[in-house]
């Protein structure tokens, strides 16, 4: 039984739709995509940009820390091995720096709705660090009384003073990874992590109080199966998390080096990719009762995640979904991405590239990109698509004050095999995406991304499965 469209699905129908559509897209975590991002956009720019910034914006931030104690094998985030606290301290000194740098240039202290710590593991900074970083936010920025302060933790590792922090952080949503709880694939993977250990940091979460916990779960891995992945679903369901991510492995070796000691032969195909996936979901749908959003969240009905992607509400953002409607992002720290209004930013990747540059008194923006009118029209559509599943083309075009025809060409050239398929409807204006096509929403979006029809340099993105 396919759980995503209540239908039996014959193997060699899985085959074919798996062929036909896994191509290689983006997934549309910002528009356009960050391969695009060029050296144009430096730090004289970024300072031009925070300046114009219009008072009375509400500012999102993010902030990278970009270190870990172990590297997962699977692992394609922009992280490293540092166990040394004199290389944690320099960094968290230096995030200071950053952060007074920004707040100097936008000259007051700017509304902040949403904090997002990520990583690497952010708790990896010593635990008086990261509430030294907070409070240095606090007193630059103004902060909403009901502000979101998110975090994601390793449950592997969560040293006392870490997790007492915490509270003083004032962290309101805690993001656990998990991946699998298979003990074959947790071997294969170079993870190691009990359930145990993962449901004492939901507890500790928990006693907190935060207001929402997530869980971060991850099919495609090597060595596992539909049943085994089942399992993880079922015992994840115990942890009572108010979110579940279920990311597709993305095997990106040419890009991330270390996944090359993941044997290929161990990797599921794209098949049984897409029965991993079905399983999970058929679990946490039927079983945990949470509702999916967009590509690859679930959410309990209850949960500020699922209102919003019910009101239509649901934004895209750098860690995927989001309930964070500020026009503004600002990133701290190596390799994170700020999204201003008048375009995309990036830092320096690598910290010791980040560190050079503040330490030298620079903003560390290396790269970006100036968003134009048909980038903003196009960015809407595909956010909408990716979080909606259901756009009128005309209405968007519309509120862009924008001509519709490119729109609805692209529609009507790209969207007949999706129809014919069962994946989508389309009357000429909307589209609706069902719910057999939710694996391949990405792909959909696809047909309206311009720099994607730019033949000479596609960058090699993982699978929409
Ligand atoms: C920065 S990590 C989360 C925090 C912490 N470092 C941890 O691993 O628990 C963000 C999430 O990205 C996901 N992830 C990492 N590499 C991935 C890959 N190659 N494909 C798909 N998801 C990946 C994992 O689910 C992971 O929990
Ligand atoms: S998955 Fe998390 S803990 Fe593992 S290497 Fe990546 S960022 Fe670090």
């Amino acid at each position: 039984m396919n759980a995503m469209t209540g239908a039996p699905a014959a193997a060699e129908e899985v085959e074919r739709l798996v062929a036909r559509y896994d191509g290689r897209v983006p997934r549309y975590t910002s528009y356009p995509t960050a391969p695009h991002f060029t050296p144009a956009i430096g730090s004289e720019v970024y300072r031009r940009w925070l300046a114009e910034l219009p008072p009375e914006t509400p500012l999102s931030l993010y902030l990278h820390v970009p270190f870990c104690d172990r590297l997962c094998l699977y692992c394609g985030c922009n992280t490293s091995v540092v166990r040394l606290e004199t290389s944690h301290r320099l960094y968290a000194d230096l995030l200071l720096r950053e952060i007074d740098a920004v707040a100097d240039v936008i000259g007051r202290r700017a509304a902040v709705s949403h904090v997002h710590w990520g990583g690497g593991t952010p708790t990896s900074l010593p635990g008086d660090c990261l509430i030294a970083i907070m409070d240095r936010l606090k007193a630059r920025f103004a902060f909403a009384p009901d502000a979101e302060i998110a975090i994601e933790l390793d449950p592997t590792s969560l040293p006392d003073d870490r997790r007492d922090a915490l509270g003083p952080m004032g962290v309101t949503r805690i993001s656990l990874g998990v991946q699998d709880l298979e003990p074959s694939v947790q071997r294969a993977i170079g993870r190691m992590q009990s359930y145990e250990e993962t449901e004492r940091c939901a507890e500790a979460a928990r006693a907190l109080g935060v207001a929402s916990l997530n869980l971060d779960l991850i099919y495609g891995l090597p060595l596992q199966t539909e049943d085994g992945v089942a399992r993880t679903a079922r015992r994840a369901l115990g942890l009572g998390a108010d979110r579940v991510a279920v990311f597709g492995y993305a095997h990106v070796p040419w890009m991330k080096r270390h996944q090359a000691l993941i044997p290929e032969e161990q990797l599921p195909g794209p098949a049984e990719r897409y029965a991993q996936l079905n399983a999970i979901h058929r679990v946490l749908t039927e079983e945990g009762g949470y509702v999916p959003i967009g590509l690859d969240h679930y959410a309990r009905p209850s949960d500020a995640m699922a209102k919003a992607a019910a009101a239509r509400n649901l934004k895209r953002c750098f860690q995927g979904y989001t309930t964070d409607d500020a026009p503004a992002l600002i990133g701290f720290g190596a390799s994170s991405i700020g999204s201003l209004p008048q375009g995309y930013v990036q830092n320096a990747t690598t910290a010791a590239a980040w560190e050079k540059e503040i330490e030298a008194g620079r903003l560390a923006v290396v790269r970006g990109i100036a968003v134009d009118a048909d980038d903003r029209l196009r960015r809407d559509v595909i956010e909408r698509i990716m979080c909606d599943l259901d756009i009128d083309l005309e209405a968007v075009a519309a509120a862009h004050g924008a001509d519709p025809a490119p729109l609805t060409q692209a529609a009507a050239e790209g969207l007949p095999k999706f129809v014919e398929d069962g994946l989508a409807s389309w009357d000429g204006r909307r589209i609706v995406v069902s719910e057999r096509g939710r694996p391949f929403v990405r792909s959909v979006a696809a047909l309206f991304d311009a720099y994607l029809a730019r033949a000479s340099d596609k960058p090699r993105h993982s699978r929409a499965v």
